[in-house]
């Protein structure tokens, strides 16, 4: 599947460099351009960087050009590089995409712009996910996760971690567009965004019967979904807070519906497979890691029973102060670098220490490299949460990215991490079936077959432990 979608992007640029191949001129930075293997392009995604990296950046150091998805590619692997592209210099490189996700999220969502467009946007998706909403956010957010923690212990099969994950995060998703939905809104909305969820990373083909074909069309009933809901709170008249709030309130300028469905749609995606690929990832490094597993039950269990053993709900300052749990969840963004590297394209021939960035290139700060280099994260392959009891060097960590572009969700997502966390481990255990490792890819890294598990309540387990003792 994945190298079909690559073989598309790999036409595509072909096209490109035989247009531009005669006007380049200047010192490249070093590296071949030969042409890549669709291996070598899988490679970049896996999760041990060194397969793909290590031979190029020995041989080439930290900036080397290369094919990648058969565009012709400069690559980032130092931190000066990845804050040149992405903070100092932003107005000189532009985000790019394949067409096809275009068509599937929507032109207009922000992460498709930069300049006075993209500003303006960020500002509302930023305001609408600002620390003072999601500090209101806390008891709803917990109710979520206490109701999927329930389900998955409830059939007492097993699950697939991720699948689980993905229907938290669409949930959190939702309350931070929409705040409460009405039952049938979100029901429908639901089902029509699983089948353009399905369209992400399949072959884009408008044959009739494909995912990617019916991806379209659901994308169409979510429009139509989005409009209704738009009308019923334009009569409302209540000022909502939500990003549905920000979105219609703008003060600059009044957004068209266009705008705002494609907008909230480019939220919903960006928000659901990243965070509940790395809620599945912290599963995997506390079941791997039973002491460690410990120390975190330890710091929850006694907010639990500050909070008379869980009747009394999170408090705002209580997610605030989670130090131990916190870094075991930047360390998991760290080992699996969900976000691998990003994509720009150069708008305008570039200069960096000597070398050319040639216009329409891509440009890809290498976050997972940074992040595995032993320079700035001593023995990188080892999962040691206590490396962020010191604040990491500038430009080293980032998760979340950087500069003009970085997510403006990051709170969010951390929030509903912790929040789930603590639920987890002061109710429940958890078993991973199977000892398979491995990685999968769906596009993001996520552990083999999503991680499937079994979730029992503690006290039954005590229970049992009792009976089998007697
Ligand atoms: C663990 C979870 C998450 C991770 C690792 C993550 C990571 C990232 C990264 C690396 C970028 C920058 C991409 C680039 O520069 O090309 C980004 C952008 C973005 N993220 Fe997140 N994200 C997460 C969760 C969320 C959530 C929960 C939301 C929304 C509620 C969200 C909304 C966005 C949006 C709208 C952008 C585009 C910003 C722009 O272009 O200005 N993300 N995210
Ligand atoms: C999708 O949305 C439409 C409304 O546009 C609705 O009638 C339908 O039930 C929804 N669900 C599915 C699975 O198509
Ligand atoms: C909470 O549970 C613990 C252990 O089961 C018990 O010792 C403690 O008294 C309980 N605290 C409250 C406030 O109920």
């Amino acid at each position: 599947m994945h190298a079909l979608l690559f073989l598309v992007a790999f036409i595509s640029c072909y096209i490109f460099i035989k247009r531009n191949r005669s006007r380049v001129t200047g010192k490249l930075p070093p590296g071949s351009l030969g042409w890549p293997y669709i291996g070598e392009t899988l490679q970049l995604y896996s999760q041990d960087p060194k397969v793909f990296f290590a031979k190029k950046q020995k041989r080439y150091g930290e900036i080397f050009k290369t094919h990648i998805l058969g565009c012709p590619s400069i690559m980032l692997a130092s931190p000066e590089a990845a804050r040149f592209v992405l903070v100092n210099q932003a107005h000189l490189f532009k985000p790019t995409y394949p067409k096809s996700k275009e068509n599937l999220i929507g032109p207009l969502a922000l992460f498709f712009h930069q300049g006075e467009y993209h500003t303006c946007l960020r500002k509302l998706v930023q305001g609408s996910l600002s620390l003072d909403n999601l500090r209101r956010l806390v008891p709803d957010i917990e109710s979520i996760a206490v109701s999927m923690l329930e389900s998955w212990a409830a059939g007492r099969h097993v699950i697939n971690t991720f699948h689980e994950m993905k229907k938290l995060s669409f949930e959190v998703g939702i309350l931070a567009i929409f705040g409460h939905l009405e039952g049938n809104q979100k029901e429908q909305l639901k089902k029509n965004y699983s089948i353009l969820d399905k369209g992400y990373n399949s072959f884009p083909t408008k044959l009739p019967g494909t995912p990617y074909k019916k991806a379209l069309l659901a994308r169409r009933r979510l429009q139509e979904i989005l409009k209704e809901i738009i009308f019923e709170r334009k009569e409302k008249r209540v000022k909502e807070r939500d990003l549905l709030g920000c979105l219609l309130n703008s003060k600059d300028e009044t957004l068209s519906e266009d705008q705002i469905a494609d907008n909230i749609i480019g939220v919903l995606f960006a928000a659901q497979d990243t965070t509940a690929s790395a809620l599945t990832w912290i599963l995997k490094y506390l079941h791997d890691h039973p002491k460690l597993l410990e120390t975190v039950k330890a710091e929850q269990k006694a907010i639990y029973q500050l909070n008379d053993n869980g009747s009394l709900h999170l408090t705002w300052a209580q997610t605030r102060n989670m130090p131990i749990t916190y870094k075991v969840m930047l360390e998991s963004l760290r080992m699996a670098s969900i976000i691998s590297f990003t994509f720009r394209e150069a708008v305008t021939d570039v200069k960096y220490k000597g070398y050319l960035i040639p216009k329409g290139w891509k440009v890809m700060p290498l976050f997972r490299n940074i992040h595995h280099n032993p320079d700035f994260f001593p023995n990188p392959q080892q999962f040691d949460p206590s490396r962020f009891e010191v604040a990491p060097k500038p430009n080293t960590f980032m998760p979340f990215g950087s500069g003009v572009h970085a997510c403006p969700g990051n709170e969010l997502a951390k929030l509903e991490m912790l929040i789930m966390v603590h639920h987890l481990v002061t109710r429940y255990r958890w078993k991973v079936v199977g000892s398979e490792s491995g990685i999968q890819y769906g596009p993001f890294p996520i552990p083999m077959h999503g991680l499937p598990a079994t979730l029992m309540k503690e006290s039954i387990q005590e229970k049992k432990t009792i009976c089998g003792g007697s």
